[in-house]
């Protein structure tokens, strides 16, 4: 798609030719899709999933590729979960209801005339109605529907909303804040043209529909454009714009990962994951760092990689974080570091033990880190003799590598020979 914009579908058409960036990014929805119903089936008491899966912006559904045809999201999603049911089913000898309702809405009719013939010709023509439901609209218009439609389906409000949106402001902060206050279980995966904002940003945009789809108002606005005369401006107007999305979208964790067009660096997009558990973001983590380069964050390693000070220059130590064997080591090392410093600092404000939940809740939405990463940490300042870690009942946590969510991490008294702190908290 020539600069992310412009894909078209029409029955007897040619077909639109796949970005590489969009070929990684469905690569992320389908394994998000399966590790998202693996992870919901694991308990065997569990004996049905209820998931509604919404493609807000869902295109005509296939592509040319490297002189082949590929799907699109709608289609990537229903065979993802066909998959992960079979799957499922072999594991599970009682039985499993997996019951998934996907709704396909797109704003062009020609799309939704181009994938309505395409999920008939797939054999899939039965499911329209029952468990497959089209819209033709505009996302914003229907999405008081949609999360209707959920709450419909029981208490849990099991969904996932795909909104892979062109540009930045066709998905209002309002709609979101309303799936994420309405719903129990939401999690929505964005996609915001951050470098099309920051490219385009001056003042003739303010009080413009775009910016207050977004919520950034004239004040807003005016400090940007003032960092535009900084060094290193861009990274820190989109420092300013995540922290914005962080505060304004009513998710509590989120996943910032870039996505770097083919051909030029001016295009860069964010594909965002936002959601209110912290199992869930520990999945789409997961998911970044087995995808290694496709996906880069853009900070530095460990915690805290967004956070600035303003005396600083922005660029010192910022490093684009390609998700491979290197940066998952300095991303380790960084996190033993900063752990080390931080639960030194607790300790000295006489604050008492806190969770491992905590820790992630308070530092992951910067970051690149994934649970397994605080583990390998805190296993690190355990040898050291630098923490105490015990479990829920009180029992000491001496020899596991992997810790609960519910573990405690507390400062010990007597720190061991080789202590972290010691060496780099002091
Ligand atoms: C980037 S394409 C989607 C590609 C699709 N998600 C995929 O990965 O195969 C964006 C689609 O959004 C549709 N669209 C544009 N504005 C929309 C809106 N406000 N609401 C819903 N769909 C919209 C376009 O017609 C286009 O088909």
């Amino acid at each position: 798609m020539a600069g992310n914009l412009g894909y078209d579908w029409i029955v007897g058409g040619s077909l639109p030719e796949l970005g590489r960036h969009s070929a990684a990014k469905h690569e992320i929805f389908d394994a998000y899709v399966g590790a998202y119903i693996r992870t919901l089936t694991k308990s065997h008491r569990t004996r049905a999933l209820n998931l509604t899966i919404v493609d807000g912006f869902c295109g005509g559904g296939r592509y040319t590729l490297d002189g082949g045809q590929v799907d699109g999201s709608p289609l990537r999603m229903l065979a993802a979960v066909d998959r992960v049911r079979a799957e499922v089913a072999a594991a599970r000898t009682l039985g499993i209801a997996i019951n998934v309702d996907f709704v396909f809405v797109d704003a062009n009719r020609n799309h939704i005339d181009f994938l309505r013939d395409l999920l008939e010709s797939e054999g899939h023509g039965s499911r329209i109605g029952r468990d497959i439901h089209i819209l033709t609209s505009k996302f914003e218009e229907v999405s008081g529907d949609v999360i209707a439609r959920i709450q419909a389906r029981g208490r849990a409000h099991r969904s996932l909303f795909f909104l892979d949106q062109y540009g930045w402001s066709s998905v209002t902060f309002a709609t979101i804040r309303k799936i994420m206050a309405a719903l129990q279980n939401p999690e929505v995966v964005l996609t915001f043209m951050v470098d099309h904002l920051v490219n385009l940003l001056n003042d003739r945009m303010i009080d413009t529909a775009g910016l207050a789809a977004v919520d950034l108002g004239r004040s807003d606005v005016q400090d940007m454009l003032q960092m535009k005369q900084m060094r290193g401006w861009k990274r820190f107007i989109q420092n300013t714009l995540y922290e914005h999305i962080q505060r304004n979208t009513g998710a509590d964790y989120y996943t910032p990962f870039f996505i770097h067009p083919e051909g030029g660096s001016n295009r860069d997009y964010w594909l965002l994951h936002l959601s209110k558990h912290h199992s869930a973001r520990e999945e789409m983590g997961k998911i970044h760092w087995g995808m290694e380069n496709t996906f880069e964050h853009f900070g530095r390693a460990g915690f805290n990689s967004l956070g600035f000070n303003p005396s600083e220059d922005v660029r010192k130590d910022m490093l684009d974080f390609g998700f491979n064997d290197n940066a998952r080591t300095r991303s380790e090392n960084a996190v033993v570091d900063q752990l080390a410093r931080m639960l030194h600092a607790r300790a000295a404000a006489g604050k008492g033990p806190l969770t491992k939940k905590e820790l992630f809740a308070s530092h992951c939405n910067e970051a690149p880190v994934i649970g397994e990463i605080v583990d390998a940490a805190l296993v690190e300042l355990r040898k050291a003799q630098d923490v105490i870690i015990t479990g829920k009942d009180g029992a000491l946590r001496r020899s596991v590598k992997t810790f609960a969510w519910d573990d405690e991490i507390k400062v010990s008294r007597e720190p061991g020979l080789f202590s972290v702190f010691d060496q780099r908290a002091a």
